[in-house]
């Protein structure tokens, strides 16, 4: 089911996320998501998770993390982002490319997610991984901001 790390020269590893991650990326998380970010035992929970697929890329430390549910054939986006310091450099795209690898493996063939209609750095990576949108959620956030529901299918060229 896992795949092994993965690296090139100058670009970070990214690997299978591990409980002694989970500082750092709560850190992360913690500075992406500062009104609504994830306690430190939901990151525990979800990687205990049997449906779950967390990986995290790492220089140094870790610098981005993405999260994955699947149940075959569905599949969902949980969460992604990348340390503020590391932005626009493809660890966004990399870590959502290994996550739908991870899902293919498990069997899905499409990959759903939610993301804030004004969250253009988001937006802007999903639609150039070919997720395209397919719902709206008006005023879906507590302060009123709306919601995509965006879907890739099929995840992989041929894989129906
Ligand atoms: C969304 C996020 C994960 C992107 O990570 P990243 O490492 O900067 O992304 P990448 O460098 O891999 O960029 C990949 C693509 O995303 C798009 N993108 C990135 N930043 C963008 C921006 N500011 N505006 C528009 N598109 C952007 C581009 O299509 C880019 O491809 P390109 O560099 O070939 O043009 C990052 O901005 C982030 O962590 N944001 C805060 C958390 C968040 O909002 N997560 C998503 C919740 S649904």
């Amino acid at each position: 089911m896992t795949t092994p790390a993965q690296s090139t020269p100058n670009s970070p590893t990214i690997r299978s996320m591990r409980w002694w991650d989970i500082d750092d990326v709560h850190r992360i998380e913690t500075e992406c998501f500062p009104n609504d970010c994830w306690s430190i035992d939901q990151f525990w929970r979800e990687l205990a998770g049997e449906t779950r697929d967390y990986l995290v890329a790492v220089a140094d430390a870790p610098i981005g993390y993405v999260g994955i549910s699947t149940l075959a054939p569905d599949s969902d986006l949980q969460t992604l982002a990348t340390d503020p310091g590391c932005r626009g450099t493809g660890i966004g795209r990399a870590l959502l490319n290994q996550a739908i690898d991870r899902a293919v493996e498990r069997g899905a063939t499409s990959m759903i997610l939610e993301v804030r209609a004004d969250n253009h750095s988001a937006t802007g990576l999903y639609e150039s991984c070919g997720f395209e949108p397919i719902a709206k959620r008006s005023r879906y956030y507590p302060d009123g901001g709306d919601a995509v529901i965006m879907r890739k299918r099929p995840l992989k060229a041929g894989v129906v």
